[in-house]
């Protein structure tokens, strides 16, 4: 009886710890207006390829990757999932690299993240953020069918 109660502690204490490294656990939260746009950035000191996803709904989805041309001063995108909304900047070295997703809705709210890579065949992936969209007074008085 005392090892099960053991064990279940041991369990409780792993599952805390598991649970907060799937939840929040490091990523950081960017909040912003319905119909606004917003800014995600990155670092690629070092590295040569990058790609955002987002996880929404249990469905993750490649956004846009892109990587640095052979005089790695530019940057050149390799595949866009809407390029009337999203679009990636660098600074004249590509280390800090943007991506601006424009108009903002509710169904671009989710964890975003990155990875970078460099000749070697790994992605390597930073803390997500969590991106949470706010809609307004007037959107939540539409969805009630109130003008
Ligand atoms: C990214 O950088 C821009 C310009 O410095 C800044 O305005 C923006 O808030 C940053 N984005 C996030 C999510 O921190
Ligand atoms: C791209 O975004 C525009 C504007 O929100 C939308 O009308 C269009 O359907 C999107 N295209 C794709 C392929 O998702
Ligand atoms: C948002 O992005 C769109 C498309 O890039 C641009 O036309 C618009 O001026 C931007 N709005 C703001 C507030 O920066």
């Amino acid at each position: 009886m005392k090892k099960n109660i053991f064990f279940c502690v041991i369990w409780f204490v792993n599952m805390q710890t598991y649970s907060s490294d799937l939840s929040v656990g490091g990523s950081s939260d960017v909040r912003v207006r319905m119909g606004e746009n917003i800014t995600l950035n990155c670092s690629m000191r070092n590295r040569d390829e990058v790609a955002w996803y987002r996880l929404r709904s249990e469905e993750l989805v490649l956004l846009i990757s892109a990587e640095k041309d052979k005089t790695g001063r530019r940057l050149l995108t390799t595949y866009n999932q809407n390029r009337t909304r999203m679009k990636m900047t660098a600074d004249s070295w590509v280390t800090r690299v943007s991506l601006t997703i424009s108009g903002v809705t509710e169904s671009d709210s989710g964890l975003y993240f990155y990875g970078i890579k460099s000749d070697t065949p790994e992605m390597h992936f930073n803390k997500p953020i969590r991106l949470e969209i706010e809609g307004n007074r007037f959107q939540f008085f539409s969805s009630l069918g109130v003008r």
